[in-house]
């Protein structure tokens, strides 16, 4: 053997008895094959003249190829976990992988949730009782109770998804019409109003983009009594909305369709100044949700008479109170659980 292949085999074989140390030392194992041990001699490669590097760089691989080996070896006697899907992490990851959880002093609650919560208590002040939703539901609450018959072509503008056999991710808080007015029908024989906020999550089947996501939050109002009118509709949506955003704000309504309201509008604000884009007429109106006057079908559903009785409903997105409050540009922030997003709201 020439001098120069003995010091190069002596080399090699320091290294791997270093690297073998290293592997014991390891809780991943694989990452012996990123030690600096080895890394180091493929730099060393690049500094050898021509004449030296094919003999060299075959005996590298030849290392590296026994080192991978010991790795593969000693996965086999790792025995996996059964994966626990309400684990915070993959139960396999390798110890020295394992995310370290946050001290509980750095949590806080979701942006959402706080504003969400603002919004009920000002409903709840204004006299509203507060009735979450449901995470799944059925066709007669999503569609049949809210005047959509089978076949109706408006079930396709709540395309969302479903259990094969045929239980459904609600895809608006409307869902709850039909409950809360049975629930609170007593109200009304006792001379009271029925007056309900539903906040809660639903799901929609949407192409993702900044203001459109799969899954996202809406507050849903109904309000039933003798001689109610769209002038009630429109006061108590001005005082709920102006109450949240802290400033008197000016609303409009112009005319809509949506099955289980009779007529139905789009409730638009005016942007207050600081929310303003340009100056011409549209821009100065912001769409902020979806509302009308009960359906008499939707009342006779829940066995109120609507020769007797009206009343007014509103359901909109959380999000895009949320978005024009705080300027935040993306939707698709608030589920990403990013924490440099959630800790400019703790
Ligand atoms: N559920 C409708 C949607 O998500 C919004 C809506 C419109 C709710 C009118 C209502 C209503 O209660 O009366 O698009």
């Amino acid at each position: 053997m020439s001098e120069k292949k003995q010091e190069t085999s002596e080399l090699l074989t320091k290294a791997a008895e270093t690297l073998k140390r290293e592997l014991a030392k390891l809780d991943d194992k694989r990452a012996i094959l990123r030690s600096p041990t080895l890394t180091g001699l493929y730099s060393q490669l690049r500094t050898l003249p021509q004449e030296e590097r094919a003999a060299f760089g075959k005996a590298l691989n030849d290392l590296k190829s026994e080192v991978a080996g010991w790795v593969d070896a000693s996965q086999d006697d790792v025995k996996l976990q059964p994966i626990d899907v309400t684990a915070p992490f993959d139960v396999n990851t390798p110890a020295n992988h394992k995310p370290s959880l946050l001290p509980a002093r750095d949590g806080s609650k979701h942006p959402l949730m706080v504003e969400l919560e603002y919004m009920t208590d000002i409903a709840y002040r204004m006299g509203f009782a507060i009735e979450e939703s449901r995470l799944i539901d059925d066709d007669y609450h999503m569609f049949e109770s809210l005047n959509f018959p089978e076949g109706h072509p408006a079930r396709d503008d709540y395309d969302t998804f479903m259990t094969t056999d045929g239980l459904i991710a609600p895809a608006h808080t409307s869902t709850m019409q039909n409950r809360v007015l049975k629930k609170y029908a007593g109200n009304l024989e006792s001379g009271n109003p029925i007056a309900v906020l539903v906040p809660d999550r639903v799901f929609r089947n949407e192409d993702l983009d900044v203001t459109h996501e799969h899954t996202f939050y809406q507050f849903e109002g109904v309000y039933v009594d003798k001689g109610i009118t769209v002038g009630n509709l429109i006061a108590t949506l001005q005082a709920l909305l102006s109450s949240y955003f802290g400033q008197a704000l000016k609303a409009k309504i112009q005319p809509f369709y949506f099955p289980f309201t009779e007529p139905s509008f789009e409730f638009a604000i005016e942007r207050p100044e600081s929310l303003r884009k340009g100056d011409t007429e549209a821009d100065m109106w912001l769409e902020l949700l979806g509302c009308g006057m009960i359906h008499p079908n939707v009342l006779k559903a829940a066995g109120i008479d609507p020769a007797v009785y009206t009343g007014f409903a509103w359901g909109g997105g959380i999000e895009r109170l949320v978005m024009m409050k705080y300027g935040i540009e993306d939707i698709r922030h608030f589920e990403s659980g990013k924490l440099d997003f959630m800790r400019q709201f703790s």
